[in-house]
């Protein structure tokens, strides 16, 4: 039993406490310079920690968000002033995040699927996050959806690293964020969309189980069951909302500390419209908070505002904060498209 037991539970409850969810921004130096690159933004260290440092630094942030989920370059960085990051987020009463995974690699005699890495050693760098000031962690499983995938060789191999990096946060003190994502990228149905996330969360749940991990002290970070971008037949809001609950029901046991959604690539309005479904229809039916726990649908337009200018970093963090407040809105199911109408909300 984790000697953190305890802390573990207060943490994951506060991470998805009411009105608020979690702010991803760990993405890797790859994936942050692909975004920058896209807006002519240089791709140095020195832009990826002015704009961490925009993020951190927003008025108000804490009001929406529990904590931010940072990456390994970001969470040894400072302000230009010299404060550390860290010392930001916990001043302004957030709570630390790291993501842990090394990344989804090639899974051998499967093409076109991926595992995800990052077992080796995990132990030792859990403890130095701990020791740094870090609360909880993100280990980021991809399930592909297309001909004759995914494979149950992937679902498995993913579900058994989750619970094995699970199962070591736990025992090292930070709460463990378990995010099997099922890409939107394709055609795929609707239903076709449901049975993959039901294969997939039945068995990454069961892996949780043999690796001894306590579900009161875990975030389960999902996606959305929707039909693939490029498929003819999209849904409604609400069919969205319900087909995700209810396959949510059927496999994420009550006691799990917390739903806390990925976007995925969904538009703004869609990731807030779909999570405000879900608690104004179906939250009187879930055991669990449901929230978020998003990147890009909390980012981006405070991102492309920005693209790299110094002058537009204040307006900028209003963005940012509006999308965090609708967002925030919507985890307790009173978001309505008109609030992202109206730009700046402080
Ligand atoms: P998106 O919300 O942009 O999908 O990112 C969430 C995340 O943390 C992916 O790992």
């Amino acid at each position: 039993m984790s000697p953190y037991l305890e802390e573990l539970k207060v943490t994951a409850q506060a991470m998805v406490a009411k009105g608020k969810g979690i702010l991803a921004m760990d993405e890797s130096n790859g994936t942050c310079n692909k975004r920058f690159e896209k807006l002519g933004i240089p791709t140095t260290e020195e832009y990826r920690q002015a704009y961490r440092q925009l993020i951190l630094t927003t008025p108000d942030l804490s009001n929406y968000i529990s904590g931010p989920i940072l990456y390994d370059e970001t969470i040894r960085q400072s302000t230009t002033e010299g404060v550390p990051f860290l010392k930001v987020i916990t001043d302004a009463g957030m709570i630390p995040g790291i993501k842990v995974d090394t990344g989804a690699k090639n899974l051998a005699n499967h093409p076109n699927e991926k595992v995800t890495e990052g077992l080796d050693g995990l132990g030792e760098r859990i403890a130095e996050y701990y020791q740094m000031g870090a609360r909880f962690a993100k280990w980021r499983a991809v399930i592909t959806i297309g001909d004759g995938i995914p494979s149950r060789a992937c679902i498995e191999a993913n579900a058994h690293g989750l619970a094995r990096y699970a199962a070591l946060c736990q025992e090292g003190g930070l709460v463990p964020i378990v995010e099997p994502e099922v890409l939107i990228d394709g055609n795929h149905t609707l239903e076709r969309c449901f049975e993959v996330t039901d294969e997939t969360l039945h068995t990454v749940f069961n892996h949780l189980y043999t690796q001894g991990v306590a579900f009161d002290q875990m975030i389960l970070k999902p996606s959305m069951v929707i039909p693939g971008k490029d498929c003819p037949t999209q849904v409604s809001v609400e069919a969205v909302a319900e087909a995700t609950i209810n396959c949510l029901l059927k496999n994420v046991p009550v006691t799990v500390a917390g739903i806390a959604f990925l976007s995925g690539g969904q538009s703004i309005e869609q990731s807030s419209a779909h999570l405000n479904a879900m608690n104004a229809l179906f939250g009187s039916r879930c055991p669990w908070p449901v929230t978020f726990s998003y990147a890009r649908a909390i980012q981006q337009p405070a991102l492309d505002y920005w693209s790299g200018d110094s002058a537009r970093v204040a307006e900028a963090q209003q963005k940012l904060l509006a999308r965090a407040k609708c967002n925030s809105a919507a985890s307790v199911g009173e978001y309505s498209a008109s609030m992202d109408e109206t730009p700046v909300l402080v």
